[in-house]
């Protein structure tokens, strides 16, 4: 569409009292093709021409000179409409897309700009739960999408590996931790271990100073405690990874809570020395009264630094560090209190920066009884849903594509897909009721319906003799053709668009409308059966087709099975 803007503005230049960058940043994208390819609303322009939008609209239409690009201008209320001409934007697109393949879409909009993505940060010792699920595959998406407007991103697993607790799963392991066990199931083991501490000091509360004893000691360095819960963060970070592969997420930084430890001395100070620390009890507190939040805890009465004392010291160490363009924080909406509370006393600190660090928060997801049994009552684990999904598509290729080939790695590509697209496809702050049955359905707005639309044109690609061929994608100006091609034309703004939002969801929802639109075409129009230009033309637009599927689901870190 870059080539269509930029005639607009040029057109546009000479006519109106704005500059290239402000025609550019008004140019809209209307809401459905009937009312064009793209729109200029003239709202500012009356202001300054003391004119109505109407008029000016009006005027606009009147006066542009006509263009090889565009069949038609409008005006329609106080917008002007532009409506491509149909060959162009054809030829324009799917000849864009067949010579940049992977990188189509791409933009350099973000270059030399850097995006820190705090994502996953999981606990360690406890079960990588449902809820960091959300997290990790909202975080890696949104590093791609950057990632694909040309920001250097960096990935930060902000683990969950210091804190009091520590000192309870030391004294919980030292009294019942069996070794056998840790090795085999680390996760497992330590969880219950502490789940059996919690149980055992309801009645025995002397086993609670003895945590805060071993918390104190591993604060102190003692190799012991030192030693425990080394292992205990090594053995757990290597399951947790064990789950990154298969979902396909990696990370540039495993920098977690502990990193900041002996940083955390210094971030005090320096919050002292903004002048804004008081005294509460022993603790030492930031007031948040005149912005109407709970005090912001730096440092309990027995010292020992807080979640929040971390994050303040991370967020400084990481603009040091990255001089970050924007850094997001994607962690559930139960903890945006904590974040507003953070970025406020950065800002009280005199950070500038702080108005560019964000929480990107979500809802919560919840799985419909029936389908998934869970090994601990009320806890779901990722792993088991991943197995699940596995399983249940798999069940479905059998039955659908039986003497498909692998259909084991077929069945784990659509099966994570599912899932992973299961959550991206709603808005994120929403919370979720994932059903299986409607995330595994190959006919609703699921991974696995724009995974078979990808499929079946690489199949019908496979048949097509002689193919690649040379293509004029000229032809290609029929209603049903035109409905996709604007839609492909459209992949870079809806990159955009969902970076703005900080949603994957936009993208999610846009793939499946390109599947959609395709299948209309498909039942509408022969192309293998086409006449022999028309149908070169036709492969050509499919060909398109399925490299937008593709790049689309890489986008959210969905694979696309060539069979299914
Ligand atoms: N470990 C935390 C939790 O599970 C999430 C950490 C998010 N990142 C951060 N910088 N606070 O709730």
């Amino acid at each position: 569409m870059q080539m269509f803007r930029e005639e607009i503005i040029r057109l546009l230049e000479a006519n109106v009292p704005l500059d290239t960058e402000q025609i550019a940043a008004e140019l809209e994208t209307p809401p459905n093709p009937q009312m064009g390819d793209f729109a200029f609303p003239c709202f500012k322009l009356a202001k300054t021409l003391r004119k109505s939008p109407a008029a000016i609209a009006a005027e606009l239409a009147e006066k542009l000179p006509e263009s090889e690009l565009f069949a038609r201008i409008e005006a329609k209320g106080p917008y002007l409409n532009f409506f491509c001409e149909r060959k162009k934007l054809a030829q324009m697109t799917v000849e864009s897309i067949l010579q940049q393949k992977e990188q189509y879409g791409r933009t350099g909009i973000g270059k030399d700009k850097t995006i820190v993505i705090d994502f996953s940060a999981p606990n360690i010792a406890k079960p990588f739960g449902v809820g960091h699920l959300r997290s990790t595959v909202i975080g890696h998406a949104l590093y791609r999408i950057y990632q694909a407007l040309g920001y250097r991103c960096v990935g930060i697993n902000h683990l969950g590996d210091w804190g009091t607790q520590f000192g309870k799963l030391i004294v919980a392991y030292r009294m019942w931790g069996n070794e056998e066990l840790l090795e085999k199931n680390a996760i497992n083991h330590l969880y219950e271990l502490y789940v059996r501490f919690h149980s055992e000091a309801e009645n025995r509360p002397e086993l609670d100073d003895e945590a805060r004893a071993w918390f104190k000691k591993l604060e102190d360095d003692d190799s012991e405690a030192y030693a425990l819960w080394q292992r205990f963060r090594q053995l757990s970070l290597e399951e947790f990874k064990r789950i990154y592969a298969i979902l396909g997420v990696e990370f540039d930084s495993y920098q977690g809570e502990s990193y900041y430890n002996e940083m955390l001395d210094d971030t005090v100070k320096m919050v002292e020395e903004a002048g804004l620390v008081s005294q509460s009890e022993g603790a030492l507190i930031v007031d948040l009264s005149a912005e109407e939040m709970p005090p912001c805890l730096l440092r309990k009465q027995d010292g020992a630094t807080l979640y929040a004392t971390r994050d303040l010291c991370a967020a400084i160490y990481r603009y040091q560090k990255y001089k970050f363009e924007k850094a997001l924080y994607v962690v559930g909406a139960d903890q945006a209190l904590h974040f507003q509370q953070v970025f406020t006393v950065l800002k009280k600190m005199g950070y500038d920066w702080a108005e560019r660090c964000l929480h990107v928060p979500f809802g919560l997801i919840r799985f419909k009884e029936g389908k998934m049994s869970t090994r601990k009552g009320t806890l779901v684990l990722l792993e088991d849903v991943l197995d699940r999904a596995t399983e249940l598509a798999k069940e479905i290729i059998q039955e659908k594509n039986p003497t498909l080939e692998n259909k084991d790695e077929v069945a784990r590509q659509v099966g994570i897909g599912a899932v992973i697209f299961g959550d991206l496809s709603n808005d994120r702050i929403k919370n979720i009721e994932f059903d299986w049955d409607k995330v595994l359905d190959f006919s609703g707005e699921t991974a696995p319906y724009v995974q078979y639309a990808h499929a079946r044109i690489c199949s019908i690609l496979r048949k097509a003799e002689g193919w690649p061929a040379a293509y004029d994608a000229s032809l290609l100006t029929g209603d049903e053709e035109q409905a996709v091609i604007g839609l492909l034309a459209r992949f870079t703004d809806m990159i955009i668009r969902a970076a703005a939002a900080n949603k994957p969801s936009v993208i999610a929802r846009y793939v499946v409308d390109v599947a959609a639109e395709f299948n209309k075409f498909y039942h509408q129009c022969p192309v293998l059966q086409a006449e022999p230009e028309l149908r070169n033309a036709r492969l050509a637009l499919i060909d398109a087709v399925r490299q937008v599927l593709v790049n689309g689901l890489w986008l959210l870190g969905i694979a696309a099975p060539e069979e299914m």
